[in-house]
């Protein structure tokens, strides 16, 4: 997708070096950042400067990639593979990508290991992209069915950023408003902020800007009465782990947008690429969920009237504060799952009837 024109992906292989995006710099600084080393993919999705479930998984297997250019041994990689599955708990793309990635890599002692695995995280990234243009194509449909029966523009809520910023490109949630934009139907995206760490604000807002969608930031509180309104026609966001039963686990608040949308009889929709179903976990209690530092709550940053970076502290200084990252949206409350293979219920049987 584009930046300045110019068309970019999350993340790139260049001369033995893997080149990302640094999403913490945006929307204000445009940074590409090398990682050299594991130890540079594990922090990159620690601090989120890659962040997203498919790029996480992209990342991680990259990193594995770096741990064979470090140390060509097989307990290294095996370590490096424990090391990029523990740095974030909650996508479930992190561990499918290590756990693909191993199985083409364990046992094998010779130098072809090198190829094998850049080999493999290739076709891990070529698999996202082509997943993440289907799910645009198969989401696609449904906004034209809104649009047709409307006649006027679709408004549709996203909630933190299931953006082409969050896969390799084209997005999860996003990819059907773009493929719906560039048919010339006419959508406008209400981008919830997403507090803490406003990936909403500062990332699905920006990349439809980049690439000229109609948007509006809102807080995260706003969803509710636009919906009673009618000023949502649908509701699409992503997921970091859906369960064989249909439950999505997604970025915090995303529970209480689908509990409006229920209430509002507005359509729910969540895309994902089958990378991100767990088909191990039967119960939505046994997913674990993030719990980050506090001080992404208590601290913002932005630019100051001279175009500075600054970071401020806006809560009482004596208050704690807690960061839970994601929550889980019970199959009831989900109209259907788009995924590369078609839109299918929010359901074992649903996913079943696509994927086995
Ligand atoms: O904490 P983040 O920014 O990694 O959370 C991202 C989300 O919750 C996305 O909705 C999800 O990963 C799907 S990305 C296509």
């Amino acid at each position: 997708m584009q930046i300045n024109g110019k068309t970019y992906r999350t993340i790139w292989f260049e001369n033995n070096i893997v080149k990302i995006i640094d999403q913490t710099r945006l929307p204000h600084r445009f940074v590409i950042k090398d990682l050299k080393t594991t130890k540079d993919s594990i922090n990159a999705i620690k601090t989120m400067e890659v962040r997203g479930a498919p790029l996480i998984g992209a990342t991680a297997a990259y990193g594995l990639v770096l741990s064979i250019i470090e140390n060509n041994d097989q307990s290294f990689l095996k370590k490096s593979s424990e090391d990029l599955i523990a740095s974030r708990p909650t996508a479930i793309n992190l561990k499918w990508a290590v756990d693909r990635m191993m199985k083409k890599l364990s046992g094998v002692n010779n130098n072809e290991i090198l190829k094998i695995a850049i080999d493999e995280a290739k076709a891990i990234v070529e698999e996202d992209v082509d997943f993440c243009k289907n799910i645009g194509l198969n989401g696609l449909k449904i906004i034209e069915e809104i649009a047709k029966k409307k006649k006027d523009t679709v408004n549709i809520l996203t909630h933190c950023n299931a953006g082409w910023l969050a896969t390799i490109d084209w997005g999860t949630a996003t990819s059907p408003i773009y493929h719906a934009h560039k048919k010339g139907i006419k959508v406008h995206v209400w981008a919830d902020e997403t507090r803490p760490r406003n990936q909403g604000a500062n990332l699905t807002s920006y990349e439809l800007n980049e690439e000229g969608v109609p948007n509006t930031i809102i807080a995260d509180n706003t969803g509710g009465i636009l919906m009673q309104r009618n000023q949502v026609d649908m509701c699409i966001v992503g997921t970091d782990r859906t369960l064989s039963n249909g439950d999505v686990c997604n970025k915090i608040g995303t529970y209480l947008k689908a509990l409006a949308a229920k209430d509002n009889n507005i359509p729910f929709y969540v895309a994902l690429p089958s990378s991100t179903i767990d088909w191990n976990i039967k119960d939505h209690k046994d997913i674990p969920i993030e719990e980050r530092n506090s001080e992404e709550l208590s601290y913002v940053e932005g630019l100051d009237k001279n175009n500075k970076l600054q970071k401020v502290l806006i809560y009482p200084q004596k208050s704690k504060a807690m960061n839970l990252a994601f929550d889980v949206t019970p199959a009831k409350y989900v109209t259907g799952l788009i995924t590369e293979k078609g839109v299918c219920e929010a359901s074992e049987k649903g996913l079943k009837g696509l994927f086995k």
